[in-house]
């Protein structure tokens, strides 16, 4: 098994590999990110993590929905991908932090929410990943799973067959959830996007 510090070279090395282009690889993707951000029910003033932010795309409509007033915090292990962020101006939209989400430098039940696309199938260790997502959220606070392609297009697209293991099939995800001190509210997988909705459990 892969030590810790092995996984975020890995992670890192990947991304780092395509941080430069990762915008202009995925152009139409904004008004998903948008139509995702809003099923998060957030408020003026709420205080959102994007967990995995990338190059922050989902900071400009989280602070849409938060307003001036709210918290946006953008988290992400691969330094050229918080770069990117800051060269497209993202950092005005949310406070940019190098870290790993598996232990976040946030205290406990800070959060409102936390918005999470394309992470989950990046994580090592997703039920103890999805704990530490949990202990920054109230209760009844909000998390969303999302990325704007479905599972079965993501696999066709990366050429490899949907496996019943795959840790975002519902019947998987469902109890991962759960384990984690997440319920989950809503689950849509279709071509144009994944999205899992889920509350944190009292
Ligand atoms: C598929 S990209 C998605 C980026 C962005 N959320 C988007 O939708 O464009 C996954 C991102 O998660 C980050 N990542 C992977 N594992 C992470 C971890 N343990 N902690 C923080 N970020 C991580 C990667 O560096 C990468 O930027």
């Amino acid at each position: 098994m892969r030590g810790m510090s092995d996984d975020h070279t890995h992670v890192q090395e990947f991304f780092g590999s395509r941080a430069a282009d990762w915008d202009r690889r995925f152009p139409d993707d904004g008004p998903a990110y948008t139509a995702a951000v809003a099923e998060l029910g957030l408020r003026e003033g709420d205080r959102v993590l994007d967990a995995g932010c990338g190059t922050g795309r989902a900071l400009p409509p989280l602070r849409t929905a938060v307003g001036p007033a709210g918290l946006v915090v953008g988290a992400d292990l691969t330094p050229a991908m918080l770069q990117a962020a800051v060269r497209a101006g993202r950092d005005r939209d949310g406070r940019l932090l190098l870290t790993d989400v598996a232990a976040l430098p946030l205290r406990s039940r800070v959060l409102d929410a936390v918005f999470a696309a394309g992470l989950v199938a990046h994580l090592p260790d997703p039920a103890g990943n999805l704990r530490e997502l949990a202990r920054v959220v109230r209760p009844s606070g909000v998390l969303a799973l999302f990325h704007p392609i479905g599972r079965a297009a993501l696999a066709a697209r990366q050429g490899r067959q949907l496996t019943p293991d795959d840790l975002r099939a519902e019947r998987n995800l469902r109890p991962l959830l759960a384990g984690s001190g997440w319920d989950m509210t809503a689950y849509v997988d279709e071509d144009a996007r994944f999205l899992a909705l889920a509350t944190r459990a009292g």
